[in-house]
């Protein structure tokens, strides 16, 4: 079992993004059974809210559904909870360790440094460009899913 957190600013556009990509392709490769995915906020703005409908609506455009989603805030307990913590953004990395006490077993990464194109994941809250976070967000998954095939994380 590898348990994944995805983690961004609001837990509204980002994070969530990636949590229900990965969950599609985990779910379209048979190894949904394998996986515990879910995702969190650094900050405590947006908590208890949906994902933010044009990123819904992104994500609706690729047939893959968010129901459900309530934002919530990363926890302390995560940290010990899942293997890996995945940021959408360096700034993110700050506060997670923040919140974490560090990352003394070396567990936070960011998303698109598993791609051949390192660095922030497209940020939609000021440009309205979901397009360029769908992108982003599937190719840092796609890669991600590789990666812990390839070394069985
Ligand atoms: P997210 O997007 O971090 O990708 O969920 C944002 C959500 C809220 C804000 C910024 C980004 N905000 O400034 O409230």
């Amino acid at each position: 079992m590898t348990k994944i957190l995805f983690i961004c600013l609001g837990n509204i556009c980002r994070s969530p993004m990636a949590e229900f990509v990965m969950k599609d392709l985990v779910e379209k490769a048979g190894l949904a059974d394998e996986f515990q995915i879910d995702s969190a906020a650094t900050c405590r703005d947006e908590i208890g809210n949906p994902v933010y409908p044009p990123a819904r609506r992104k994500l609706a455009e690729h047939g893959i559904s968010c129901e459900g989603h309530a934002a919530r805030q990363l926890t302390a307990q995560d940290y010990e909870e899942y293997d890996l913590l995945i940021s959408m953004e360096g700034a993110n990395l700050k506060n997670m360790q923040r919140i974490c006490g560090g990352d003394p077993a070396g567990k936070m990464h960011r998303l698109l440094d598993y791609t051949d194109r390192p660095g922030d994941v497209a940020d939609p809250w000021y440009t309205g460009d979901f397009e360029a976070t769908w992108r982003d967000v599937s190719e840092g998954c796609k890669c991600l899913l590789a990666e812990i095939e390839k070394s069985g994380i």
